[in-house]
């Protein structure tokens, strides 16, 4: 058994808090939260800051957010008394982007949409793992297809780093739950039908009883709703 076999056995059954308890003390210094200020991230901000506040807590600011998730950023940082680490991508690959293919190229095809997600966040996500060993990332396995098969810990190979997901196995009912009981600060867009919140151009409301991410890039496949952070 190798060594993501060992740890998962390890944690199966555990808690977000023991698995971040262990991780927290074992990696301290080599451990970040990749957060997008979604009810997960915020979530595992709240156990993080609990456990060791002086962890690195990390957002990648696409140029292309929401107003309400700025103003997340500013409401969790006065309510923790943190500074989330802000991103931005390379100015020179934004400019040559929308210099060759537009502004809104995302609307183009699978082929530029993945262009601007690897220029706005895949590039300075490779920047903010520099100095890193485990990356922690608010994946539940119910948000979608491409994600039924994920582990609490994963080897992720194209960053050669340990990718942990806490709340893998947390439903979105138990998430609100914990959100609400420690009063924990979420996206106000959330009451205005936008379960999962991405980049602006590329997120919409949903009707009740739609799948949680069919505002995400709603024009292409389930299968390709990923923008490259949580390829397998
Ligand atoms: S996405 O790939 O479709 O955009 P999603 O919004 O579900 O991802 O978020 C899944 C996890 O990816 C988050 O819990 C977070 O760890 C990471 N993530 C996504 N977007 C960002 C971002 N802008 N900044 C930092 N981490 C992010
Ligand atoms: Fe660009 Fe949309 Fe990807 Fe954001 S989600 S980086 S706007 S393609």
């Amino acid at each position: 058994m190798n060594k993501i076999e060992l740890l998962n056995q390890q944690f199966e059954g555990k808690s977000p808090e023991e698995v971040l308890q262990y991780f927290l003390t074992e990696y301290k210094g080599k451990i970040a939260l990749s957060s997008s200020l979604s009810i997960e991230d915020q979530l595992l901000t709240d156990l993080i800051v609990k456990i060791d506040a002086s962890t690195r807590i990390f957002t990648l600011d696409t140029g292309r957010l929401f107003p309400e998730t700025y103003s997340l950023i500013d409401k969790t940082n006065m309510k923790y008394n943190i500074q989330l680490e802000v991103l931005f991508p390379k100015h020179e690959d934004v400019q040559k982007m929308v210099k060759e293919e537009g502004i809104n190229l995302f609307y183009a095809g699978i082929d530029s949409r993945k262009r601007c997600c690897n220029v706005r966040k895949m590039e300075p996500l490779r920047r903010a793992f520099q100095g890193l060993d485990v990356w922690i990332c608010g994946l539940r396995r119910e948000q979608s297809v491409t994600r039924k098969d994920m582990q609490v810990v994963e080897w992720d190979e194209a960053n050669q780093l340990i990718k942990l997901n806490p709340l893998i196995n947390f439903t979105e009912a138990q998430v609100w739950d914990y959100i609400k009981a420690h009063k924990v600060p979420y996206n106000k867009l959330h009451d205005q039908g936008f379960p999962s919140i991405g980049c602006q151009p590329c997120t919409r409301a949903v009707q009740p009883g739609e799948d949680i991410r069919a505002g995400r890039w709603w024009w292409e496949d389930p299968e390709h709703k990923e923008c490259g952070l949580h390829r397998k």
